[in-house]
């Protein structure tokens, strides 16, 4: 495995194995690895014969407030883990590498979807990341693309930039890792106690409750997404959104959508998380 920190460096030792017909994977991320991120690798592995993995915390998708500063960056130990995981390249480039003017005033904005559910509380959220996404798939070139389906509206939104713009990248998507408990693996699970954790546990617990009412015939999405609500302010979360949704379109599902996807955001004390779960009915 080798570590790159210049887009320069990096397209020279693309473009030859470009030269070699050999097929370029990409795994975006923003350090701080855990088995989820590991397992977009193995499903880059699956699809590619060079793996690329980025690791950038991208300071223009975090809003004023956020834990921009405090973001974990923890690059030998992810280098560690990449290395044992099969990466070729790991790319890891620094603020002016990617944003050679700062502030940029151009990017990249994918409308409607990025105000729904996140975008509702994150108004720069999904321009942040559609705007640095754009700047990796033009510095790495790949062939395909892996993200995780964690992030759910982030990897619909992202498909409809790459259709859009007509970017040539298979976009494939990966389940969600979880710990044991159910709680879905993230780098700000790191903020939480052990304590915390299991309690964060009641987030899956209550997706897979909505996701069995309407399994068993309830269609009354509105109200069922009330009592969720009500159900984790109850256990102490501050909910910030649980939608019942249209798979495909992210909007709030009618009772005869047949593909649905359950999105949560909440927060538990300062620490924000995310889930979802889907269903095909
Ligand atoms: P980050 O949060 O580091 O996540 C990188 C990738 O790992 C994303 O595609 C995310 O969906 C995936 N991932 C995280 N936790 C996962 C889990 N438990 N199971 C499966 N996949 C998981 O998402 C970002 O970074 C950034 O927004 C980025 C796309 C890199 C742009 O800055």
């Amino acid at each position: 495995m080798i570590v790159i920190n210049t887009i320069a460096e990096l397209q020279i030792e693309l473009n030859a194995h470009r030269q070699d017909s050999k097929q370029i994977g990409f795994v975006p991320t923003m350090g701080n690895l855990h088995q989820g991120h590991l397992s977009l690798v193995d499903v880059a592995k699956e699809h590619a014969d060079i793996v690329v993995v980025s690791l950038f915390v991208n300071p223009t998708q975090f809003g004023p407030g956020e834990d921009f500063d405090s973001y974990p960056r923890t690059l030998d130990q992810d280098c560690k883990m990449l290395e044992a995981r099969g990466t070729d390249i790991v790319f890891a480039p620094n603020m002016e590498e990617v944003y050679p003017k700062w502030p940029n005033i151009t990017s990249v904005n994918v409308a409607e979807l990025d105000k729904l559910h996140c975008g509702a509380s994150r108004p720069v959220f999904f321009g942040g990341i559609c705007t640095v996404v754009t700047k990796l798939f033009n510095m790495v070139d790949p062939d395909c693309a892996v993200f995780g389906e964690k992030d759910f509206q982030q990897i619909t939104i992202i498909r409809r930039m790459v259709t859009d713009l007509n970017f040539a990248i298979e976009i494939i998507g990966a389940p969600i890792v979880r710990e044991a408990n159910g709680l879905a693996m993230s780098s700000r699970n790191g903020y939480l106690s052990a304590a915390e954790k299991d309690h964060a546990s009641n987030l899956y617990k209550t997706l897979q409750w909505a996701k069995s009412e309407i399994e068993t015939g309830r269609r009354d999405f509105r109200k069922l997404e009330e009592e969720a609500n009500k159900n984790l302010a109850a256990l102490g979360f501050t909910p910030d959104y649980f939608n019942i949704t249209n798979q495909e379109t992210l909007d709030l599902a009618k009772s005869d959508d047949k593909k649905l996807v359950i999105l949560l955001g909440c927060y538990m004390g300062k620490v924000r998380l995310i889930d979802n779960i889907t269903l095909n009915l």
